[in-house]
């Protein structure tokens, strides 16, 4: 078959789910991915044929696309800070506002003299601990994460990416302290209210894990309060902690940090100019 015979038919299927550059942009990245085929492909040679076998992963990524899956999924694989990452739908595909986060650890820790202890905790595909312990080797890290699968995803990362990275399974609620005390800590916690699920898309809704995602709507800081209670404990003497923070609720999580006593809290915008990023100090026994 002519492969862009099979470009129309990705439109005639895909378009009314997703904008036109969008299905163009799938498209092209199916092709290199699966076929090696670089994307002005079609412009060098129009008239190129597409093999049996070959037709037989287009065809496959196009049933997929067809039920709102994530490229991403369907390639399985993102790329984070350039790194490349492995995913499935045990995990949350890597986000551009965590990169951000990721950028603040490095900017502020870029002259370390010493190696500093790091857990990332719900470290899902592991692009946090990864990319840290990749970018400062003075980040000895650890990641930790409820879900056996997703931790299976992270030590696949940690290995493809040549980073060595402690994973450990435990639910964050159940835990009442860290296996040692750390310089760092690290989150990207569930924190979308279920009342936000109206405002996402399909892609997200049906094949992200829930468990990723979503808080309730009475109980939304459960994990940040989880995760302050145990940097409290679990923080070295002025130790740090850096969280991905829902939106909607930066003034609640600071307010709960001034409570457990963390000070230099300091809340950060994406590019979009909404609060997507906290931090504080916590100095110690008061
Ligand atoms: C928002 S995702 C973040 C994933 C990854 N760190 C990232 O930034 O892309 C939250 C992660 O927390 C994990 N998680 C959910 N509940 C948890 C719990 N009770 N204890 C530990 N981890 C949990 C999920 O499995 C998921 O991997």
């Amino acid at each position: 078959m002519l492969l862009k015979e099979i470009k129309n038919i990705y439109h005639k299927e895909l378009d009314q789910l997703y904008p036109k550059e969008e299905v163009d942009s799938m498209f092209y990245l199916v092709i290199e991915h699966f076929l090696g085929l670089e994307r002005f492909i079609l412009a060098i040679d129009p008239s190129i044929v597409i093999s049996k076998e070959e037709e037989k992963y287009l065809f496959e990524s196009l049933s997929k696309l067809k039920k709102e899956e994530p490229i991403q999924y369907v390639l399985g694989e993102t790329t984070f800070l350039d790194m490349k990452m492995l995913v499935n739908e045990s995990v949350l595909i890597p986000r551009p506002e965590t990169e951000e986060l990721i950028k603040w650890v490095l900017n502020d820790h870029l002259d370390l003299k010493k190696s500093l202890n790091v857990i990332d905790i719900g470290t899902g595909s592991g692009c946090i601990a990864v990319s840290l312990a990749k970018f400062n080797p003075n980040l000895k890290l650890t990641g930790m994460d409820v879900s056996k699968s997703a931790l299976a995803v992270a030590k696949k990362n940690a290995l493809g990416n040549d980073v060595e990275v402690d994973f450990v399974q435990a639910d964050i609620l159940k835990v009442s302290s860290l296996n040692r005390n750390y310089d760092i800590i690290i989150s990207n916690p569930p924190y979308v209210r279920e009342m936000e699920k109206v405002d996402m898309r399909n892609n997200v809704l049906l094949h992200e894990p829930h468990v990723a995602l979503f808080v309730t709507d009475e109980e939304p800081l459960l994990f940040y309060t989880a995760i302050v209670k145990l940097a409290a404990n679990s923080l070295t003497l002025n130790g740090l902690i850096y969280m991905e923070i829902n939106q909607y609720l930066g003034k609640e999580v600071q307010k709960l940090m001034q409570e457990f006593h963390f000070t230099e809290i300091e809340i950060r915008k994406d590019i979009f100019g909404n609060d997507r990023m906290i931090k504080g100090k916590y100095p110690g026994v008061i």
